[in-house]
């Protein structure tokens, strides 16, 4: 019978070891480089250290639960909140009930368990054991040259007839938008963040705390990504930011926003700060910007700006547990603030 406790520091290469044998080489190598920062410079750990619970049996380690501490705020109210990630369970004894008694143990130690991007088998489980589902994220693309409707999957010939076809749509999509406030790069975020969400973490019915450390930590110094961060500045102070980064695909390039925020009225923020990804999307010769938001308002927004509703594929599981919630809170979901850069999904 296994026994479910708390990650210690020797049972690093055990863990390794395990992930090599669930995700493979490649993946587990990936996971080695960034797991420091990821588990143990997160600013949101408890003071016992990260929050992983491993399934043992004897000495060996059959399993793990590894979940990403978080302040989740619910219309300003705040319940510490945790991102399930790196679930696995040992090849031969998956289907024999150890997951669930991980998901379990994790989802008792949190006042809110949150899931995004799932696996087929960890999607399925989480249905079994009735998380509310209330996902996918969706996902909007803004084309900026033919290439950007490219399919890998279709022949070269059909991927030419739809760019041809699709060309005067590109064009007036991906026209450039007139910036309307001040954008400035940055490197760090500053306290100026943390007021900006305090100010407007309240229109929000559900969204993790985007604070300074919080931010810093996730996007100033991941070891695994480069992000470019722009910060809109009005005489006011800070008004809001965007998280982006190039990447190539197997059709072309993309520019992705991990992250943003502004006042969900303030469209003219939003737009000014999609114009200026748009440019940074343009010099780095990019043909579509992607960008994953649950909130109606703020996809409102893109749609105005040149974006597409596409299919999206980013499942979203949460259920809160440390509040009593208003009846229908999980089909609300139009005020939830959620982006490809929360959880680990961006790697
Ligand atoms: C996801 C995982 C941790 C679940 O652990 P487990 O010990 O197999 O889960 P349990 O035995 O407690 O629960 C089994 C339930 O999970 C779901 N499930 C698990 N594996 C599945 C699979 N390969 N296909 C479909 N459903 C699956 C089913 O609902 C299943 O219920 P059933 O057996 O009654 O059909 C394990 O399958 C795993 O390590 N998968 C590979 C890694 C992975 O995908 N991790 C998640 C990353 S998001």
């Amino acid at each position: 019978m296994a026994e479910i406790d708390r990650y210690r520091p020797e049972d690093r290469r055990g863990v390794e070891a395990l992930y090599r044998r669930v995700f493979g080489h490649d993946a587990a190598e990936a996971s080695r480089l960034r797991w420091d920062w990821q588990y143990r410079r997160n600013p949101n750990n408890p003071a016992e250290g990260p929050l992983i619970w491993l399934a043992r049996e004897g000495t060996a380690i059959v399993g793990q639960y590894a979940a990403m501490p978080v302040r989740l705020s619910l219309k300003g109210r705040e319940v510490d909140a945790a991102w399930g990630m790196d679930v696995m369970v040992a090849p031969e004894r998956q289907r024999q009930g150890l997951g669930e008694m991980l998901f379990r143990t994790w989802d008792r130690h949190v006042g809110a368990s949150l899931g995004l991007g799932l696996s087929e088998s960890s999607y399925r489980l989480f249905r079994k054991l009735e998380w509310p589902d209330v996902g996918p994220v969706p996902c909007l693309v803004k084309p900026l040259t033919r290439r950007a409707l490219r399919r890998p999957h279709w022949p070269t010939f059909a991927n030419r007839i739809v760019s041809a076809l699709t060309l005067p749509v590109v064009k007036i999509a991906g026209r450039a938008l007139p910036l309307r406030a001040h954008v400035e790069p940055i490197r760090r975020f500053d306290a100026t963040f943390t007021e900006l969400w305090d100010r407007v973490a309240p229109r929000f019915d559900l969204a993790v705390r985007r604070d300074e450390a919080y931010l810093n930590w996730k996007y100033a110094t991941p070891p695994h990504i480069r992000y470019s961060i722009a910060a809109l500045r009005r005489d006011e102070g800070t008004a809001g930011y965007a998280v982006y980064r190039h990447v190539h695909e197997p059709r072309g390039r993309a520019t992705i926003i991990a992250d943003f925020l502004v006042d969900p009225d303030d469209e003219t923020g939003l737009r000014t700060l999609v114009g200026w990804v748009d440019r940074e999307a343009r010099s780095a010769d990019s043909d579509k910007i992607r960008c994953f938001a649950m909130h109606a308002g703020f996809r409102r927004i893109l749609r105005r700006s040149g974006y597409f509703h596409v299919k999206s594929t980013m499942e979203f599981v949460v259920k809160v547990n440390a509040l009593d919630l208003p009846r229908g809170f999980y089909e609300e979901r139009d005020a939830w603030h959620v982006t490809l850069g929360d959880s680990d999904q961006d790697r």
